[in-house]
């Protein structure tokens, strides 16, 4: 744990630099929390004239405290700031939280870069500035001028917004999702959220981080602390509107959005991203309460039908749905209910059941090796207390012998069902007003244990590349002044990747185009090798099919009619003569540098589904086999690939190599290429192989 962290977050002493007399200022307001909070380190305000604030002894100056101060706290104005973190630096504190506002969120970076300077020059580390402060249950902490701490719970916090920490610290309470921490970090011109996955993670108190981001400042080392990261971490993400793709000169460019990076980002980094601010708390409760579940098998107990079907449907809607239980869990269930019951899946002990029924049918399933997580759903009955059923519910799980499997319950009722509900998250059963929310709340759980899993698979990196003839192809390209590669250049950088590429050649003359296209076999494909035209298609500057020498002598005089009529100045290298690849299923790879998170390889259908539908996916590069395999499902289109109407499954693992395989070489390439397409990508039958037809690289700016 980074001691200096740890001396923001859990100071044994605080400095309030800019506490007030003044009960309506912030300054004020921070010292009179630390009071309020039952804080148990020192508390030394610092104001220019006062001698005492709430008792607690004032210094002119944070150089005037004579004792060891590990943290401070500073609400003076932004431009008092550099001062102030000197002086601090000078005292030997440790670290900052800066809540004053005025710096680069009103476009003053330069103030901001001062103060961060100075701080490193001290060796302190800085939360902010414009935050709201910290906030620590298990310290006994609120160094912030929201007023009070959260419910006490297990989840932390870190929210890049000040104003909703201060609504969601309120909300805790009406939610009843408990929180040991709560942080603000603002700006985050020094700590980000990497660091402070990085310190939560091995927070004792912590069991799940929770994030309101707006913004990542590095989306690698983001992923890498949260892949790292072995707590589960949840993630609201606001502002996902597309940026960057207007511009964009290749397709991939134009699909790409910071939305959608996001989202592979997230999924890739384990982290569970939530739809809204309910979906927030809701998955927040359960990750922060319960274990993952290990496995598909999810039982329902309920003792209403109707909750039952509502909770089924869920199921299925949220990817885990419901299976029968096994004969001898029926059996067993069949015990404890009346002969009208069910005791398939979900468990319907009927509307008259009782305490027996909820204790037994809790008990033996919980414990049985077949389910991997159960949701219970209880509606109101007249005949029953919501107070002994969620008792009955919270015996029989810990004196079913078994544990390690998540449960969650939904109580449909009024308020005794409220109050049964609180006492059961209090002790750490998250339970919801819903039951379909009850079985989503399962879902994230069952998706958290594979993204676990996934997310801590190093960085795929394959051995059959040779990077430094990419690099110089490259480099070749650049020392003539272009920004873009020919056809024939972008094919022999994929080959020195391991793409499997159509044997392509440069000819030079008409005459060599027909000793080449013999040579290659016919047909053949030709097309124009200019710098100056990218979209050769636009330009009628293709011909496919080409079967004989005159067919070649025909397409060399339209190709070049065409091109000058296009481009009447373009610089011309020759044609492209190419083997002719046969038809099957088009696909296009392509691969876009994303501000935040680097390169990224997108993937879809060719064609209509590329252009009509945009049915791609993306993900951050590099990427393995495995992820390339989920790539491929992950389209909407997805079925074609895997053999639809009669026509026999496609070479998706040959596929699944070439997108590993490409998503290495914009990785590795990073500094060079800024966008690519593999467009299109033919790919054959099970075991036939895949082939690039053809290629566009677009060099970074230098
Ligand atoms: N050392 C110690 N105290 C100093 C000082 C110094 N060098 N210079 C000034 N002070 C004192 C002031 O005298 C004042 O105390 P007083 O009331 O006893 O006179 C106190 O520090 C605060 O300074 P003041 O000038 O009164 O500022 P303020 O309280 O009106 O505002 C901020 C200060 C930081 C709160 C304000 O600038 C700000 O940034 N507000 C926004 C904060 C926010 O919302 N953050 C979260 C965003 S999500």
């Amino acid at each position: 744990m980074d001691p200096i962290i740890n001396a923001v977050l859990k100071p044994k002493s605080i400095a309030v630099i800019g506490a007030s007399t003044n009960p309506d200022k912030i300054g004020y307001k921070v010292v009179e929390n630390l009071k309020n909070c039952g804080y148990q380190g020192a508390v030394y305000p610092i104001n220019l004239e006062a001698h005492e604030i709430m008792g607690y002894k004032c210094y002119p100056s944070i150089k005037d405290v004579p004792y060891v101060v590990d943290a401070a706290v500073i609400t003076v104005p932004a431009k008092i700031v550099p001062k102030v973190v000197q002086e601090s630096g000078e005292k030997g504190v440790k670290g900052l939280s800066i809540i004053s506002s005025g710096f680069s969120e009103v476009g003053d970076h330069a103030l901001e870069d001062e103060v961060v300077r100075i701080a490193h020059e001290y060796g302190m580390r800085i939360i902010g500035p414009n935050i709201i402060g910290v906030l620590s249950n298990s310290d006994k902490m609120n160094a912030s001028f929201t007023n009070f701490l959260p419910l006490e719970g297990k989840a932390a916090l870190v929210s890049q917004s000040g104003a909703l920490l201060i609504a969601m610290d309120a909300a805790t309470y009406t939610r009843r999702v408990g929180f040991d921490k709560m942080i603000s970090i603002g700006n985050q011109a020094d700590l980000d959220f990497a660091d402070l996955i990085a310190y939560l993670n091995e927070d004792e108190n912590t069991s799940c981080i929770t994030l309101y981001i707006e913004g990542i400042k590095d989306g690698p080392r983001f992923m890498e602390e949260a892949r790292k990261c072995t707590k589960p971490i949840i993630a609201l993400k606001a502002g996902t509107s597309a940026h960057g793709a207007a511009a964009a000169a290749s397709h991939t460019g134009s699909l790409a959005g910071s939305a959608k990076v996001y989202e592979a980002a997230f999924e890739q980094a384990g982290v569970a991203q939530a739809e809204d601010l309910n979906d927030m708390f809701d998955t927040t409760l359960a990750l922060s309460l319960q274990p993952t579940m290990k496995g598909d098998n999810l039982l329902i107990v309920t003792n209403g039908g109707g909750v039952g079907v509502l909770a089924t449907d869920a199921a299925e809607k949220f990817g885990l749905p419901l299976k029968f239980a096994p004969e001898d869990v029926q059996a067993e269930l069949r015990k404890h209910m009346p002969s009208f019951g069910s005791a398939k899946n979900p468990v319907d002990i009927t509307g008259g059941a009782g305490l027996e029924g909820y204790y037994e049918g809790v008990k033996y399933s919980y414990a049985h090796p077949w389910v991997d997580g159960m949701v219970v759903l209880y509606c109101e009955t007249s005949v029953t207390d919501p107070q002994e059923i969620a008792e009955a519910i919270y015996n029989a799980k810990n004196e079913s012998g078994a544990s390690g499997k998540p449960i969650a319950v939904s109580f449909i009722g009024g308020d005794r069902c409220e109050a049964a509900m609180k006492w059961l998250i209090e002790h750490d059963i998250p339970t919801y007003d819903a039951p379909d929310l009850a079985v989503k709340a399962m879902a994230s759980l069952r998706k958290q244990d594979d993204m676990l899993k996934t997310a801590h698979n190093g960085l795929y990196k394959p051995t059959d590349v040779d990077s430094d003839l990419a690099r110089k192809i490259i480099a070749g390209a650049r020392a003539k002044g272009r920004d873009a590669l020919t056809e024939v250049e972008a094919k022999n950088v994929f080959r020195a990747y391991g793409l499997p590429v159509t044997p392509t050649v440069l000819a030079h003359s008409e005459d060599e185009a027909v000793q080449l296209a013999e040579k290659i076999g016919f047909p053949v494909v030709m097309k124009i090798v200019s710098p100056d035209i990218l979209h050769k298609s636009d330009a009628g500057a293709v011909k496919v099919n080409i079967k004989n020498e005159q067919g070649v002598r025909d397409a060399w005089k339209v190709i070049m009619e065409n091109s000058l009529a296009y481009k009447a100045d373009a610089e011309i290298d020759g044609v492209a003569v190419q083997e002719m690849a046969p038809w099957a299923t088009e696909v296009i790879v392509g691969s876009v540098n994303d501000a935040t998170f680097g390169p990224t390889v997108m993937f879809g259908l060719g064609g209509i589904f590329v252009e009509v539908m945009k049915d791609v996916t993306f993900k951050v590069a590099p990427i393995d086999e495995a992820t390339a395999l989920d790539m491929q499902s992950e389209i909407k289109s997805s079925k074609i690939l895997e053999g639809a109407r009669g026509e026999s499954p496609r070479d998706q693992k040959a596929l699944a190599n070439v997108l590993a395989h490409y998503s290495f070489m914009v990785y590795d390439l990073k500094d060079e290429i800024a966008e690519s397409d593999a467009n299109p990508v033919i790919v054959y039958e099970n075991g036939q192989g895949v082939a690039v037809v053809d290629a566009r690289i677009i060099l970074t700016k230098k």
